[in-house]
């Protein structure tokens, strides 16, 4: 008797067990997008974001110097590609009209959550889209692009820095922060080389060893200031 009792619950155990598992494995295969947001939100965010956020307002302090000039009470139009939840707001400068961009529109539910904190930020529109494409967005229609680790993902880099080109108005800034491939002849190269194949894999399509500062130096802006940290 207590050995069909044990076998029927081991049996019962193990089908749950299995089950759970095809679920996850399901649920990670059919909605990556969705797993994405929730990881990056939830657990990398905040185990990055003591490190990143000094570096995002130093980001902003450069692009407010480079808007001196600007006449704030006039609106900024502001374009942020892969603004994922939106950890850029904070530094937002005064007058914003916010067109948000992301090609994953899971994030929205965590970017509206941010949004709430930043009433002062007019919202123009959110944009589902690649930026590698963005045709919603009018030529000459944006003062600033806004772009911060997003261009180590993106499937087609020149594409991207093209329309952001595109978009801006003359005289327009374009505010990026990324993160870089270490110089060539450094140990440290040749470990992001090695560990890239699985990062893009598991990271959303992340290239570790991008070179990004030379691609957008040579996209033909009329000039880049970049700071290494
Ligand atoms: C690492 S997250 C960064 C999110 C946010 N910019 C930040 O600084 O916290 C990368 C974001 O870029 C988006 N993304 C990646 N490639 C993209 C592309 N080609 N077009 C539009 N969005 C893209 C992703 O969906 C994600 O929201």
């Amino acid at each position: 008797m207590e050995v069909v009792v044990y076998g029927a619950l081991s049996t019962i155990w193990w089908m749950s067990y299995s089950n759970c598992c095809l679920c996850f494995y399901l649920n990670i295969k059919l909605f990556p997008s969705k797993w994405f947001s929730f990881i990056f939100m939830r657990c990398l965010g905040p185990l990055f974001n003591p490190r990143l956020t000094p570096l995002r307002k130093r980001a902003f302090d450069i692009l407010n110097e480079h808007l001196a000039d600007r006449k704030k009470n006039l609106p900024l139009d502001i374009l942020e590609i892969g603004i994922g939840g939106g950890a850029n707001l904070q530094f937002y400068p005064q007058n914003a009209n916010l067109t948000a961009l992301d090609m994953n529109a899971t994030f929205e539910t965590y970017f509206k959550e941010n949004q709430k904190k930043y009433p002062q930020i007019t919202y123009k529109k959110t944009v589902t889209a690649m930026a590698e494409n963005m045709e919603e967005i009018a030529d000459a229609s944006m003062d600033v692009v806004v772009c911060t680790f997003v261009l180590c993902s993106v499937q087609n880099i020149q594409s991207v820095l093209s329309e952001v080109r595109r978009v801006l108005r003359p005289g327009g800034k374009f505010l990026f922060l990324e993160h870089v491939a270490f110089p060539h002849d450094q140990w440290s190269f040749t470990i992001q080389r090695f560990v890239a194949p699985l990062w893009h894999l598991y990271f959303d399509g992340c290239f570790p060893d991008r070179d990004i500062a030379e691609e957008i130096r040579k996209n033909g802006f009329s000039s880049v200031v970049c700071e290494n940290k």
